[in-house]
């Protein structure tokens, strides 16, 4: 039989090797702070889930990327994309009956069929938080907070928040009886920017040249004066009253942010789309200077509950990409904090110390102390040399003539000096030292 070799990720997939590992969880576990602060409680709902619910308002363009499968009971499944589906499938079933506002976490990998390049993978982790049951501007604005919140605990800067309605739109379009089908085909082109092919879109279905060109007028609409541009929004849609009820809702959840006196760096964008085709209201993504992909997107959605067979149930969202908040943290430069256990090495010397030598480890891990035994039965030197290259605090070398006193050598790897201590003494001695090391 020939052997395998050479093997590879497939495509897309990546390996996250310690240290890439050990940032991924730093900031799922500040996602998961941040959702301690606000009043989430986390949810863990399956990877895998029935393609219909997660096809049902993903939109052309994830739909087209999602991995798809029957399973071996012939069921059409599908890795989620997201996580929005399925939090809307639970409150729409099982927590039907809870007391509303309803304030929902994940966390955990999503799968996209995207062309792999930097921050875009095919398997990729997102920090997700629903609040459901409130249309009030109050909900909304705690989302963008949340967000804002999250990004500064990992440290990044120049956050700026790109936030557009999709009511603004929606409230032209319906109004025009414009077809739903058409109405999704022309947000998934402005979601690409291609507001020419979404003008030409709208002309062809029979749309009056009033209307196009008021739509044109209004993608043209961004900046950062927010309050100014909601107000020529409004004078461009005064026709459509939906659309000013939209403009309304923008303005009201803008004043909150800006009252809040959470700094919040805002552009308006009245062209701006989002690939999903559940939103009905404020939409928005964030960046920072450098980096022109977004950290992370939501916005309103008010009737998927209801299309999930559940009662008419507002809500609002967002997902953060995990992958690219490291990214940009590694940009920026900005290193986690984090409150690193000591580290020891722990060496026998010679063949019948082996249990008293692990239980000296077992009494450091009972203490929070991080231990790894030298199990290649290296000579001292060797071993205090990969003790070394790893970046460990001490070694203890455990010897015959040492426990005979009840004693261990423990060398300070970072001092490079060594003493021998009492068993008794030895994790008072570590965490001593450590104090002596506080500013
Ligand atoms: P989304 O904009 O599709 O929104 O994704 C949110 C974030 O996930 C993106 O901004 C990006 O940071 C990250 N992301 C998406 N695709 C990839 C990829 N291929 N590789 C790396 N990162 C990626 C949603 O998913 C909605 N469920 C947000 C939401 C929640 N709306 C309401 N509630």
């Amino acid at each position: 039989m020939s052997g395998m070799s050479g093997f590879r990720t497939v495509r897309g997939m990546r390996d996250f090797l310690p240290e890439e590992a050990s940032l991924l969880r730093f900031v799922e576990d500040r996602a998961r702070k941040v959702a301690d602060l606000y009043g989430y409680k986390e949810i863990i709902t399956p990877i895998v889930e029935p393609y219909d619910l997660l096809s049902a308002k993903a939109g052309e363009e994830v739909k087209s990327r999602m991995f798809i499968f029957k399973d071996l009971g012939g069921r059409d499944v599908a890795l989620r994309p997201e996580f929005t589906a399925s939090v809307a499938r639970l409150v729409a079933t099982t927590l039907k009956n809870e007391p509303k506002p309803l304030r929902l976490f994940c966390v955990g990998s999503a799968y996209r069929y995207d062309e792999p390049q930097k921050g875009r993978y095919r398997e990729f982790w997102q920090s997700n938080y629903e609040l459901m049951g409130s249309n009030r501007p109050e909900a909304d604005a705690e989302i963008l907070m949340l967000t804002n919140t999250l990004l500064q605990q990992n440290g990044l800067r120049r956050v700026a928040f790109k936030i557009g309605h999709i009511g603004v739109l929606k409230g032209i379009l319906e109004h025009e009886k414009v077809e739903e089908r058409i109405q999704n085909a022309v947000m998934q082109l402005m979601d690409k920017k291609q507001y020419d092919d979404a003008i030409g879109l709208l002309k062809n279905s029979g749309v009056s040249e009033n209307c196009t060109s008021i739509i044109q007028e209004l993608v043209k609409l961004r900046g950062a004066n927010v309050l100014e541009i909601v107000k020529k929004i409004e004078r461009l849609v005064k026709n459509y009253e939906k659309s000013i009820e939209a403009a309304k809702n923008l303005r009201e959840i803008l004043r909150l942010i800006s009252g809040s006196e959470c700094r919040i760096d805002v552009t308006l964008d009245a062209g701006f789309a989002r690939g999903l085709e559940y939103y009905t209201g404020i939409i928005f993504e964030m960046y920072v200077t450098d980096l022109d992909i977004a950290l992370g997107g939501g916005g309103r959605y008010d009737r998927l509950i209801e299309l999930f067979g559940g009662e008419p149930t507002p809500a609002i969202g967002v997902a953060h990409g995990l992958d690219r908040i490291m990214l940009a943290m590694k940009m920026q430069q900005t290193r986690p904090q984090t409150q690193r256990r000591k580290t020891v090495m722990v060496v026998a010397v010679g063949d019948d110390v082996a249990d008293e030598t692990s239980r000296i480890a077992q009494i450091l891990r009972e203490s929070g102390i991080s231990v790894e035994l030298e199990i290649m039965r290296r000579k001292i030197g060797k071993a205090l040399e990969v003790a070394d290259k790893k970046k460990m605090d001490y070694a203890i070398i455990v010897g015959k003539k040492e426990l005979d006193e009840g004693a261990v050598v423990i060398r300070d790897l970072v001092r490079r000096e060594q003493s021998v201590v009492n068993i008794g003494k030895i994790v008072e001695r570590i965490t001593l030292v450590e104090g002596r090391d506080l500013p």
